[in-house]
């Protein structure tokens, strides 16, 4: 299948929007469980009403620990194209705990084969935007990168913005950014929103590096293919079963380096994310008297256009809950 069809890109901010609106009437309650099941609920539903035959490649988990988008699972009305579906209902579940910044609701369709079938282990991985694309390379180290991206960028060093997620784990790069003299981002969570970021026009962020999930890697992966950026990911398994869980997977080389494509391919895809919470280039869910306000994107690989998509939806029609 050659093109998905224009069609499927609102489908996809439709599918989006409900979840969430339904994970933002969680904020700040201090259940990720309570917030992410809001999200996989609506999703789950709205996927059925769009004209696909559609396999979810990346989901909630495997079939016995996930009852709803797990990995396999057919979604769609049954007819129209067949397209895999990478989505992560709720990507930043203790930020909307927590009632913080960055978090998404992401969906991305493409074709049978297009994204890599991604296990549930961690993964390094650097990003950049479509002007410091090529200019990335994980076998080297941090300075090396951070070079390159600034050059590419035409910014000294010191204007540099790399965003980092702030875990223990990371310590040694932040020692060697620090070294450098660039500006460090420590976000808390939300890897595929900062993976953007880097792409987005204005949100003066330039990088991403570090390690986050494998399955945040593919669908960042989606959105810089959309935006020409550059991503590499290498997984980065803890300890022998997740190697074991890898092999099985028929990976052969644990340290294969997954360029954009290797993770998102095929010719054409899409790339749909609405704003949970306030973010740096999407705005969160907004309950206001009359109307639910929505700020989403989306991207298509095959036209290379990004659009936002401010929505009002009402309460107490389809998909949206009756104000109380
Ligand atoms: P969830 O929404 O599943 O909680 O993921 C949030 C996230 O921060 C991702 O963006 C990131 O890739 C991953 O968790 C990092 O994992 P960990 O919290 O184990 O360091």
């Amino acid at each position: 299948m050659a093109d998905l069809g224009r069609e499927l890109t609102l489908e996809a901010v439709r599918i989006t929007e409900p979840a969430a609106i339904a994970a933002a009437e969680k904020v700040g309650h201090g259940d990720p469980d309570e917030a992410d099941q809001a999200a996989v609920d609506a999703m789950r539903e709205m996927l059925n009403h769009v004209d696909i035959v559609g396999t979810v490649v990346i989901g909630e988990g495997e079939k016995d620990e996930a009852p709803m988008l797990y990995i396999g699972e057919q979604v769609g009305s049954g007819y129209g194209p067949a397209v895999d579906i990478a989505v992560d209902p709720l990507e930043g579940t203790s930020i909307v705990a927590e009632g913080r910044n960055n978090a998404l609701c992401v969906l991305a369709m493409g074709e049978r084969g297009g994204f890599l079938h991604a296990p549930d282990v961690y993964m390094m991985k650097i990003a950049v935007g479509h002007k410091a694309a090529g200019c990335i390379n994980l076998r080297k180290n941090i300075a090396h990168n951070c070079r390159a991206v600034a050059e590419a960028l035409r910014k000294p060093l010191q204007y540099l913005t790399v965003v980092v997620l702030d875990r223990p784990r990371h310590q040694k790069i932040l020692a060697e950014l620090r070294k450098l003299g660039v500006r460090i981002k420590l976000i808390s969570d939300g890897d595929v929103s900062a993976a953007l970021s880097t792409a987005v026009p204005d949100t003066g962020v330039d990088m991403l590096i570090g390690i986050g999930g494998s399955t945040e890697g593919v669908l960042a992966a989606a959105a810089l293919r959309c935006l020409d950026g550059q991503i590499q990911g290498r997984l980065h398994p803890i300890g022998d079963k997740q190697i074991r869980r890898i092999r099985e997977m028929n990976i052969d080389d644990v340290n294969r380096i997954y360029e954009t494509r290797d993770m998102a391919g095929g010719s054409d895809l899409i790339f749909a994310a609405t704003g949970v919470t306030d973010g740096d280039f999407l705005k969160g869910v907004r309950f206001g008297t009359t109307w639910i306000h929505t700020h989403s994107m989306v991207l298509r690989a095959k036209s290379g256009t990004m659009r936002f998509i401010q929505a009002q939806h009402r309460y107490g029609k389809a998909k949206t809950k009756r104000r109380p």
